[in-house]
C-alpha cells in the first residue's frame, strides 16, 4: 500500500497562512567535533555525507555538515572559536539538538506572525544570496536551549532542488568523494523522513508549552497519555502530542511524573543543565525490519527488549487488530522476536519501532526507528516494556 509513508501535504490555501509548515527544512545538531559526528552518523545510520560548510568554504566560525537520508536532512554544527553560541553551550549540555528548522513560505512573516502570537525571538532574519538563489531564516526560543527556525528558500536553493541534491544553503560545497557514501548507496538503511520530534520539559511544564505551540505556531493537540498510560512501578511520565496544521511534524512533550524512582525524563534533565530540550528523533522507514537488520549489522546499539514481552505482544497486538477489523502483523514473528521490534497497535492499525541508547556519553538524546501500517499512535502499548528495559539501563548508570 503506497499510502502507508505518504506525507500530508499542505493546501494550496496554506500559502495565504505565514505559519502553514512546507517540510520540516532540517534538524540542526551542535556537537563538540562534527568531522567525527558525521562519520558516526554516517556510518551508523546510513546518512549520506553531502556537503559541507567550513574554513574550505571561507567560514571561519564553525564547520557545518549536512547528513541526508530519503527526506532528512541533519547538520551537524561545531564552533571553530571560543565566541561562538555554540561553545558554551556544548560545555553545558553536551551535544544535542539545537533546531528543529520547518520550511515555510516566506520566514519573515511566519516569523513575525510567531513573534505577534507570543513568541520569543531567538535570531533576526537574515537573508543569505548568491547567484544561485537565495536563503532566509528566522528563529524563535522554544523550550529550553531549543529553537524552531522558519527557513524560505527560491531559485536553486528551492527544497525541491535541495532534495534533488542541489546545494543546501550560500557558503555549503559537495562534500566530494567519500568511500562510505558509496557504501551506503549499496547497503541502504531505508530511513524515510522525521515522523515526530520529541520534547522533555520540567516538572509541572508540559501544559505551558502545549499551549505555546498552540498560540505561537498554530499546532493542535493530536493526542495525550497520562501517568496511568506510561508508567511502571518506579517511573512516569506524562505526554501530549502536538501537530501542526497539516500534520507535517508531531511534537510529543514529556514532563516527569512521580514514580519511586527516578523518572528517565527526569534523568535527562539532571545531565541537561536541568533545561529542557529534544529526547528523541524518530526516523520514519517503509521497512521496519530491513533497516533495523541493517542498523543493527552497522553496530548500533538498541534497547534491549526483555524476552518476557513477547509472550504477551502477539494476542495483544493481533486480537486488537482482529477487534477493529484490521488483518493481523504480516511481519515475520520470529523475526521480529530476533531483532528485538516493538510492535502495537490501535483502532487504525499497527506501527513497529524500536529506541536506540543515547546517542552520546550523556544519557539525553536518542533516536527511534519508526513503522506505521495504519497505526498514526505513538506506541502507547509498549511504553510499559519500553520502561522496564529503560529502568535496567538506567540502573546500570547508577541513575536508578
Ligand atoms: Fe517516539
Amino acid at each position: 500500500m503506497s499510502t502507508i509513508s505518504s506525507r500530508p501535504q499542505p493546501s494550496p490555501s496554506s500559502a495565504t497562512d505565514p505559519l502553514a509548515l512546507v517540510d520540516v527544512d532540517h534538524v540542526r545538531f551542535f556537537v563538540g567535533n562534527a568531522k567525527q559526528a558525521a562519520f558516526f552518523y554516517g556510518h551508523a545510520f546510513g546518512f549520506t555525507v553531502e556537503e559541507i560548510n567550513d574554513l574550505t568554504t571561507g567560514n571561519r566560525a564553525s564547520a557545518q555538515y549536512l547528513l541526508t537520508q530519503g527526506n532528512i536532512r541533519i547538520v551537524l554544527e561545531t564552533p571553530l572559536v571560543e565566541d561562538h553560541p555554540a561553545t558554551q553551550e556544548i560545555a553545558r549540555y553536551g551535544d544535542g539538538i539545537k533546531d528543529v528548522a520547518f520550511t515555510v513560505f516566506d520566514a519573515e512573516k511566519a516569523y513575525e506572525q510567531a513573534i505577534r502570537n507570543g513568541g520569543e525571538r531567538a535570531a533576526e532574519p537574515r537573508t543569505a544570496k548568491d547567484h544561485r538563489g537565495s536563503v532566509t531564516t528566522a528563529s524563535v526560543k522554544t523550550f529550553g536551549r531549543v529553537v524552531h527556525s522558519f527557513v524560505s528558500r527560491s531559485g536553486e536553493y528551492a527544497l525541491p532542488e535541495v532534495k534533488r541534491g542541489g546545494l543546501f544553503m550560500p557558503g555549503f560545497r559537495k562534500f566530494g568523494a567519500f568511500a562510505l557514501n558509496d557504501f551506503n548507496k549499496e547497503h541502504a538503511c531505508g530511513l524515510k523522513f522525521f515522523d515526530h520530534c520529541v520534547g522533555n520539559v520540567e516538572l509541572g511544564k508540559m501544559n505551558h508549552w502545549v499551549k505555546w505551540y498552540e498560540n505561537v505556531l498554530g499546532f493542535s493537540m493530536f493526542k495525550h497519555f497520562d501517568d496511568k498510560d506510561i508508567s511502571t512501578e518506579y517511573s512516569a511520565l506524562m505526554s501530549k502530542v502536538m501537530a501542526s496544521g497539516n500534520h507535517l511534524i508531531k511534537m510529543p512533550i514529556n514532563e516527569p511524573a512521580p514514580g519511586k524512582k527516578k523518572s528517565q525524563i527526569q534523568e535527562y534533565l539532571d545531565w541537561h543543565s536541568n533545561t529542557p530540550g529534544i529526547q528523541h528523533l524518530a526516523l520514519r522507514t517503509d521497512d521496519e525490519l530491513h533497516s533495523v537488520a541493517e542498523l543493527r549489522q552497522r553496530g548500533v546499539d538498541f534497547l534491549a527488549i526483555p524476552d518476557a514481552y513477547y509472550e504477551q505482544v502477539w494476542e495483544r497486538v493481533d486480537s486488537r487488530l482482529r477487534a477493529h477489523g484490521h488483518s493481523p502483523v504480516k511481519e515475520d514473528h520470529d523475526r521480529i522476536r530476533r531483532l528485538g521490534i516493538l510492535v502495537d497497535a490501535d483502532e487504525e492499525g499497527y506501527l513497529l519501532q524500536l529506541f536506540t541508547k543515547p546517542l552520546q556519553d550523556r544519557p539525553t538524546l536518542f533516536f527511534e526507528i519508526i513503522c506505521r501500517r495504519g497505526s498514526q499512535s505513538f506506541g502507547k502499548g509498549n511504553f510499559k516494556a519500553l520502561f522496564e528495559s529503560l529502568e535496567i539501563e538506567q540502573g546500570r548508570r547508577g541513575n536508578l
